[in-house]
């Protein structure tokens, strides 16, 4: 292997913790972050997403409310509950995982979120904000977790040509919106591939940094690569797998083999982006709670 590994497990413990060091001094001041996350359905990965989020709160000093609800719920019980925690002081941030189940539109369940709890960053108020470059709104969690994996291994984007395999809302755009943002550990020249991009891989072979977020299992392979270049993997997927006893592994969508016999730097999955993505959940609803208690 010639690649060095960027460590998402090291580097989220790291946030982590400053994260409960802000925990400690909001709660000498008697406010407590608390952060509602709403599961609707039986999906097993939702399920085990939902779990880790939780987990990491109790971890870090937040309190955390989880609402359960069927995967037949009515779409007014669901916006009835999101009212009455938009509306409850005590709960500064409001997570619904997603995807839901059809009955529930994904954009009214955004919407439905007051944007000073949204932190997710899906709001299309906060979105904006990110476009703009504002900064007192939240950063999306996964994007933000990419950067901040950039930064703390000294990968300065600057000058540099970021290419993101991915346009989704969730992390394709808005990560795009970060690398390019003119500031610190970012200021990169960005190209967005995706499905629809004719000769996507020799615009992936002039990257000095890759982003592939297109939930491909192991999509791009070693021959796509420039020789040192940083390639960041943020894909979960499931693959079967006879010799797990589960009956399947998780691989990113980067093959990992081969790629890092050609990349300088490379993100594992599992313990790549994973871990930051919760660690900037957490950091973003301690945000909230500043934000909506600290005047
Ligand atoms: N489903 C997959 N990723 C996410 C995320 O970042 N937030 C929420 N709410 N649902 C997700």
């Amino acid at each position: 292997m010639s690649a060095s590994l960027i460590d998402g497990k090291t580097i989220s413990a790291k946030v982590n913790q400053e994260t409960a060091n802000m925990v400690e001094e909001l709660k000498k001041q008697g406010i407590h972050p608390c952060l509602a996350v709403i599961l609707i359905g039986e999906d097993p990965a939702s399920q085990i997403y939902v779990r880790s989020k939780v987990a990491r709160c109790a971890e870090l000093g937040i309190l955390s409310r989880k609402h359960v609800l069927p995967q037949d719920a009515r779409p007014e019980d669901v916006f009835a509950l999101i009212d009455s925690l938009n509306k409850d002081p005590e709960v500064h941030g409001i997570l619904v995982q997603f995807p839901p189940p059809p009955q529930i539109d994904e954009k009214a369940v955004v919407d439905a979120i007051l944007p000073e709890k949204d932190v997710d960053c899906f709001h299309p108020q906060n979105v904006g904000k990110l476009l703009l470059g504002e900064t007192d709104g939240f950063s999306p969690c996964t994007p933000q977790g990419v950067m901040t994996l950039l930064e703390e291994s000294n990968i300065d984007p600057s000058g540099k040509h970021a290419v993101v395999i991915g346009r989704s809302n969730i992390v394709g755009k808005p990560l795009a919106a970060l690398l390019m943002q003119k500031a610190k550990g970012a200021n990169a020249t960005v190209t967005v591939v995706h499905s629809g991009s004719k000769n996507m891989e020799d615009f992936v072979r002039n990257a000095d940094i890759v982003i592939a977020a297109i939930g491909k299992p192991e999509f791009v392979r070693g021959s796509m690569i420039k020789p040192g270049a940083v390639v960041v993997d943020v894909g979960i997927n499931r693959v079967q797998d006879a010799s797990s006893p589960k009956g399947y592994k998780v691989v990113g969508d980067v093959c990992f083999d081969e790629v890092k016999e050609v990349a300088s730097a490379i993100t594992p999955v599992p313990g790549g982006v994973g871990p930051m993505t919760i660690a900037m959940l957490m950091r973003n609803t301690v945000k909230a709670a500043k934000l909506q208690c600290v005047k």
